[in-house]
């Protein structure tokens, strides 16, 4: 029996494109150029299923085109590149990777904190541009992290990991806001207490943004939102671009009111705002909030399980949707 025919939209590890190679023919991205829409159409044109990373939109227009695609799996948590309902009603089975990073995005997300809160990258420009010249008594003076109170919006495994870090490990008083409350057990296991995110906003030393992006969610921090925080506090943004008004938020670090930000994700990336490169008082970085060796492997390798199990016959392992009927296979 011939094997299926897939094709994988962006290059992943090799080792794992060798296990992909034993269940199914592949096409891979040799040269990792993000493919334009008509392209990645082009390229799926007898493939059934599909491995793709945040940046290939799955909506209604591309499943049209590919009547034989019957499953995606996305190398990300996030999954908003799909457009779930589509994929439902057309039958697509949609797969993400999740747990497998929660602890990984978890260390990234605080780090971003300490550097922003801490000044450090901002120093470090300072010391490699030559101006070091004397110890100052309030010399990249920062925001205190440790006995502080952080304010969590999106309380999922990821933002659960972020408290425990906050609470146990730096004693920090933790709130946080989500669509629904925690179960007690569980808002004692994170020594978290649940506000309103207006409460949150105006009474956190800093705020970490760790929930999905939905069209409900676009712009969660705006102007209205970023005059409610403190001159002091600290953003943090490792959910995804467009959660924050990036123009908005570059106004209030320029006018200072707020202190500092730290991002992993922007409207429009991989471009930068401008007004946010023109800022010393944000820590900038290109997405990397679940880049360690290990965690890229386990993300990479879920997403290959999750095209092996479905074409075995065993179901996807980490589905995002249900649709009640499923494109196979056998109709290619
Ligand atoms: C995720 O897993 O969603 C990360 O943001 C990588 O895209």
């Amino acid at each position: 029996m011939s094997k299926p025919s897939i094709l994988v939209a962006r290059a992943i590890f090799p080792k794992v494109l060798d296990k992909l190679a034993q269940h199914f023919n592949v096409e891979a991205n040799a040269d990792d150029r993000d493919w334009a829409p008509h392209e990645l159409a082009r390229r799926l044109q007898g493939k059934v299923g599909a491995l793709t990373t945040g940046g290939q939109r799955i909506d209604a227009a591309l499943l049209a085109t590919c009547p034989q695609l019957c499953i995606v799996a996305n190398m990300a948590v996030g999954y908003n590149n799909f457009d779930l309902d589509a994929m439902t009603a057309a039958g697509v089975q949609g797969t993400n990777t999740p747990d497998v990073l929660t602890e990984t995005t978890a260390d990234f997300g605080f780090s971003l904190l300490m550097a922003a809160a801490r000044r450090i990258t901002e120093s470090e420009h300072f010391l490699r541009g030559g101006r070091w010249t004397q110890w100052r008594y309030d010399m990249f003076a920062g925001a205190e992290i440790h006995g502080s109170r952080l304010g969590i919006i999106g309380m999922g495994r990821i933002g659960q990991g972020i408290a425990r870090r906050g609470a146990h490990g730096f004693g920090m008083e933790v709130q946080y806001h989500n669509r629904s409350r925690l179960p007690d057990a569980l808002e004692a296991e994170c020594k978290a207490r649940y506000v309103s995110k207006d409460e949150l906003l105006r009474t956190s030393d800093h705020v970490v943004l760790v929930l999905p992006y939905t069209p409900e969610a676009h712009h969660t921090i705006g102007a209205r939102e970023l005059a409610l925080m403190q001159p002091t506090a600290t953003l943090v943004n490792i959910a995804r671009g467009g959660i924050v008004d990036d123009v908005a938020l570059a106004a209030a670090l320029r006018e200072r009111r707020i202190a500092a930000a730290g991002l992993d994700v922007f409207e429009g990336e991989p471009r930068v705002h401008p007004d946010l490169l023109a800022l010393h008082n944000v820590v900038l970085t290109p997405h990397i909030a679940s880049a360690t060796v290990r965690t890229r492997q386990a993300m990479a390798n879920l997403a290959a399980d999750n095209l092996i199990a479905f074409f075995d016959g065993r179901g996807a392992l980490t589905p995002v949707n249900h649709p009640p009927l499923l494109r196979r296979q056998e109709s290619a």
